[in-house]
C-alpha cells in the first residue's frame, strides 16, 4: 500500500489474508508469469536518471515495484501508465531528481531501500527512506558503511536499521569495496552511486550475486567492466531505452515446484528470465530429479530468457552445493517445500542471509514444516530437511510472501487441507498468485478477513 503523500501507510482496519488449500488437483496449461521485480525496480531507477524517455512493458505491478514509483514521483520524476503492465518513465537526467516533501515510504521493499540509498547519496537534497515493520528491522549497515567511505553523508538508525538519512550536497569518489556479504543489493547500490563517483567504483563480491544492474546500465550506456568477480562503473550519461521484462524466476519457482510434487501436473511457464547469476533453483531442482526443460531461449533487453516446460517427476534429496546458495537465494522457501516431498535428507548450508530477508526464513521454513509433520532442523546459517508425508492444518507465513507462496504450494501436496496465514504481502512480488494457480487447476482460494 502506498500513501498518497508518500509519508507513511494510512490508518485504515488491515484487510487479514488467509490461503485456502485443498490438495490433490494437479496443474496443467501454460502460463506467462509476472515480470522480474529485480528488474521493475533497476528499469525504473535507471530509467528515472537517464536521459530521455524510457519505455518498460512486462514491468511488475506489486507494492514493491510501485513503491520505487512512487519514490521517484516524489521525486519530480514523471511516469506514465499505459496500462498495468507498461510504464513511460521520462528521465530527468542524473543531476534531475528533486527533493520530496516528506520521508520515501518503501514498504516492505528492501530493494528500493537499498538501491534508493545508493542512488539518492550522490544527489544535492536531503532524503529520509523508511517502510514497514519488516523493513525497519532489515540490516542497513551494508550500504551505509560503504557508502560513507564514497563520502555520503548517510547514516541509519544506531541498530544498523532504517530510517536511512541522506544529507545531500557530498561528494562521493569511488572506491574499492570488498563485500563482506554477497548481496546484490549493495553490490547495486553502490554502482549506481557510482555513477556520481570521481574515478572508478569497484565492488568485490565474495560469490556471485544477480548481476541485473551491470547489466541494465550496460542497455543504457554506460561502461561496466567485470574481471572475475570484481565490477567496475565509472560515471557517464545514461540514455533512455525501451526494456522488456522477462517473467520472474523467483515467481514461477512457485510453478516449478508445484509441479514437480503433484502427480499428473505439466506446465510451460513462457519467457521466464534465466539469467545465470539468478536461475539456480533450476539446477537444484533438476538434481532432485525434476524434469524441467529450457526451450525456445533467446534474449530480451539484455538478459537470457527461455521458455520452462516442467511435469510431475518423483524427487531425491541433495546437499545443495554452497557456490549455488547466492544464485537460488529467494527460491529456498520453495526448494524446501520440494526437500519436503523428496526422498532423504536434503542439506543446505552456508545461507545465513535467508535469516535477514523479509522474515527470518530459515526459522519459518522450520516451524512450517514441522508443523504440516516434516522433520526439519534449522541452523544458524542453513536447514536439513527429511521427505515425508505433509499433513495439512495451519501454517503462519509471518507475514513473508515467498514463505506464503511455499506454503500454499506445499498444500498442493497434502495429505488433507491447509491455512497459510497472513498472506497479504504476497502482493508485494505476485498480486494474483492464487489466481494464476486456480486458472492452472490447483485449488487455492483467498480468503480476506478484518484484522485487529
Ligand atoms: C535483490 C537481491 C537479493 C534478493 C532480493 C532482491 C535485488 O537480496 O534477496 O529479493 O533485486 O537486488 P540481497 O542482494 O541483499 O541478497
Amino acid at each position: 500500500m502506498i500513501s498518497p503523500a508518500g509519508g507513511r501507510k494510512s490508518n485504515t482496519v488491515p484487510l487479514t489474508v488467509d490461503f485456502l488449500v485443498q490438495p490433490g488437483a494437479a496443474v496443467n496449461g501454460a502460463i506467462d508469469v509476472p515480470g522480474d521485480k529485480s528488474i521493475s525496480h533497476r528499469s525504473l531507477m535507471i530509467g528515472a536518471v537517464a536521459e530521455g524517455d524510457t519505455r518498460i512493458r512486462g514491468f511488475l505491478p506489486s507494492e514493491d515495484t510501485e513503491a520505487t514509483l512512487s519514490a521517484l514521483h516524489q521525486m519530480g520524476v514523471r511516469i506514465d501508465r499505459p496500462s498495468a503492465t507498461e510504464v513511460v518513465v521520462r528521465g530527468v537526467g542524473l543531476y534531475g531528481l528533486r527533493a520530496p516533501a516528506a520521508p520515501l515510504y518503501l514498504g516492505n521493499s528492501g530493494t528500493s531501500a537499498r538501491l534508493l540509498a545508493g542512488l539518492l547519496s550522490g544527489q544535492n537534497f536531503d532524503v529520509q527512506l523508511q517502510g514497514d515493520e519488516s523493513l525497519m528491522r532489515q540490516p542497513m549497515r551494508r550500504v551505509t558503511d560503504p557508502l560513507r567511505q564514497m563520502g555520503a553523508d548517510i547514516s541509519c538508525s544506531p541498530d544498523g536499521t532504517p530510517p536511512v538519512r541522506i544529507r545531500g550536497g557530498a561528494s562521493l569518489a569511488g572506491i574499492s569495496y570488498d563485500m563482506p556479504v554477497a548481496s546484490a543489493q549493495v553490490k547495486s547500490a553502490l554502482l549506481l552511486a557510482g555513477l556520481y563517483a570521481a574515478g572508478a567504483t569497484c565492488v568485490r563480491e565474495p560469490a556471485t550475486t544477480r548481476d541485473h544492474t551491470e547489466r541494465m546500465l550496460a542497455v543504457f550506456g554506460v561502461h561496466v567492466s567485470r574481471e572475475a568477480n570484481r565490477i567496475c562503473v565509472t560515471g557517464g550519461t545514461l540514455t533512455g531505452r525501451a526494456i522488456e521484462v522477462p517473467g520472474d524466476i523467483s515467481s514461477a519457482a512457485f510453478f516449478l515446484v508445484a509441479a514437480s510434487i503433484v502427480p499428473h501436473s505439466e506446465l510451460l511457464l513462457r519467457a521466464v528470465g534465466v539469467n545465470p547469476t539468478r536461475a539456480a533453483v533450476i539446477d537444484i531442482l533438476r538434481s532432485m530429479g525434476a524434469s524441467i526443460e529450457r526451450r525456445n531461449e533467446r534474449e530480451i533487453s539484455g538478459e537470457p530468457v527461455a521458455d520452462l516446460h516442467v511435469r510431475h517427476r518423483p524427487l531425491r534429496s541433495v546437499r545443495i552445493p554452497r557456490d549455488l546458495v547466492s544464485i537460488a537465494i529467494d527460491e529456498f522457501p520453495a526448494i524446501l517445500v520440494a526437500a519436503a516431498c523428496a526422498r532423504g535428507e536434503t542439506v543446505l548450508e552456508g545461507a545465513a542471509e535467508l535469516r535477514v530477508k523479509e522474515t527470518d526464513r530459515i526459522a519459518a521454513m522450520a516451524a512450517g514444516l514441522q508443523a504440516v509433520g516434516i522433520e526439519a532442523r534449522p541452523a544458524p546459517d542453513g536447514i536439513r530437511v527429511r521427505g515425508g508425508e505433509l499433513d495439512g492444518g495451519e501454517i503462519d507465513s509471518r507475514g513473508d510472501h515467498r514463505i506464503a507462496m511455499a506454503f500454499a504450494v506445499a498444500g498442493l501436496a497434502a495429505r488433507r487441507p491447509l491455512r497459510v496465514r497472513d498472506c497479504a504481502n504476497v502482493s508485494t512480488s505476485f498480486p494474483g498468485f492464487a489466481d494464476a494457480f486456480a486458472a492452472a487447476g490447483a485449488r487455492i482460494v483467498l480468503e480476506q478477513g478484518r484484522g485487529g
